[in-house]
């Protein structure tokens, strides 16, 4: 399959056009962004690590009834997609408080919810991607109340899925954004990526960060952490 014009090209991955009308590639960076793209830096590696990871958690979950848009790897950095229309929600799951969770209730890191929680944030850079609840969703027709039931839905399962698997490989699954997207039928798939620069992943024993955040919070060993989750997971 070959790679036509640019269509876009997001803060880590540029995605593409191909021969197949029902086919994207898309192409990942390691280009590093934070706080709506105020701060930037490079995580040397990052890209093959995230195109990697993503491939495998969306393959396993694929075989766990969750349908991703994930089609073929094409190379270290490259993987051919189903062609969706992304919904413009950030779908973030929490099962341990971090982050603008901690914050905007005023609660330390590191607190486990006995059930998972979900929100929704609207993906618009301009507006810095507002939190917003499903009946805002609604009413800016961003999804259908159909579509946003299945999205909670999925986004549950994948929580299950990828909670279980980490914990295989001593990594708590703190919390994770996820994106979906409709195909040309108008089937709701999960999109994007899942990977260190998307979850929130510490340490089983010792609650290190392993994710993103080192980055976001000048912690270093940005690379080492990424490699480190990717060695944890795929044996290298
Ligand atoms: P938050 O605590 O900053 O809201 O982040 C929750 C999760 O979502 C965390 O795992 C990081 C991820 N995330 C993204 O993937 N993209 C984003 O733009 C933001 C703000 C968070
Ligand atoms: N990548 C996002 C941005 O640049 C934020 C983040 O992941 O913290 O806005």
């Amino acid at each position: 399959m070959k790679k036509l014009e640019q269509m876009y090209e997001g803060k880590a991955k540029k995605v593409f056009r191909t021969d197949d009308p029902e086919r994207f590639i898309v192409e990942y960076k390691d280009d590093a962004t934070a706080f709506n793209g105020q701060k930037k830096g490079t995580i040397l590696g990052k890209g093959g690590i995230n195109n990697r990871m993503t491939n495998m958690l969306m393959q396993m979950l694929e075989k766990q009834g969750v349908p991703t848009h994930f089609v073929e790897e094409l190379s270290e950095r490259e993987t051919v997609v189903k062609k969706v229309t992304i919904v413009p929600l950030e779908v973030i799951v929490r099962n341990i408080s971090a982050g603008s969770f901690a914050q905007r209730y005023g609660v330390e890191e590191g607190i486990v919810f006995d059930e998972p929680t979900i929100e929704f944030s609207y993906k618009n850079d301009d507006l810095g991607d507002p939190l917003m609840n499903q009946y805002h969703a609604l009413a800016l027709k961003l999804a259908t109340k159909e579509e946003i039931e299945t999205i909670k839905t999925m986004a549950l399962k994948v929580n299950a899925a990828l909670k279980e698997f980490f914990l295989t490989v001593g990594i708590k699954l703190v919390d994770f954004k996820l994106e979906f997207g409709r195909t040309s039928d108008g089937t709701v798939i999960l999109a994007d990526e899942i990977s260190p620069d998307t979850c929130r992943l510490w340490d089983q024993e010792t609650n290190e960060k392993l994710d993103k955040d080192r980055f976001r919070r000048d912690l270093g060993n940005v690379e080492d952490a990424y490699q480190e989750v990717m060695r944890r997971l795929m044996g290298e």
